[in-house]
């Protein structure tokens, strides 16, 4: 029984880890969707402590996306998000925000 149930374990975080694959090269609006309830949907952000991304340079986003990731930047909400990003989402998704008009 335990051991079925080990499986099962094993096969959803596999099925998890299908699902970031996915998010591939040029990606940048697929992954974009995780941003957006804080971001907005044009890069505006619906907040006044959000940053709008709308415009901002590519290389500053990826370097501040890594930065979060590897704890070097911190904030409660972004440091928790990127963890599930790939470098390529982050290139994608900063060149989505970046290229927005
Ligand atoms: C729950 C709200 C929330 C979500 C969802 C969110 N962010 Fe953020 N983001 C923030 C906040 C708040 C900051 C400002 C952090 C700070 O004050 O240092 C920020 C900062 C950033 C910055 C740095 C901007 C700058 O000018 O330095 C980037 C880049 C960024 N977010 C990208 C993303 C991307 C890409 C996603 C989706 C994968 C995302 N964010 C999802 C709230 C969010």
């Amino acid at each position: 029984m335990w051991r079925k149930a080990w499986c099962f374990l094993v096969v959803s975080a596999w099925g998890v880890g299908g699902l970031d694959a996915m998010a591939g090269p040029g990606n940048g609006a697929k992954v974009a969707e995780q941003c957006v309830s804080c971001h907005g949907a044009r890069g505006i952000s619906s907040g006044p402590l959000w940053p709008n991304l709308k415009g901002q340079r590519a290389e500053y986003m990826i370097k501040q996306l890594k930065d979060f990731k590897r704890g070097v930047r911190r904030d409660p909400m972004m440091t928790l998000l990127v963890q599930s990003l790939t470098e390529e989402d982050m290139r994608d998704v900063s060149l989505y925000f970046s290229g927005l008009e």
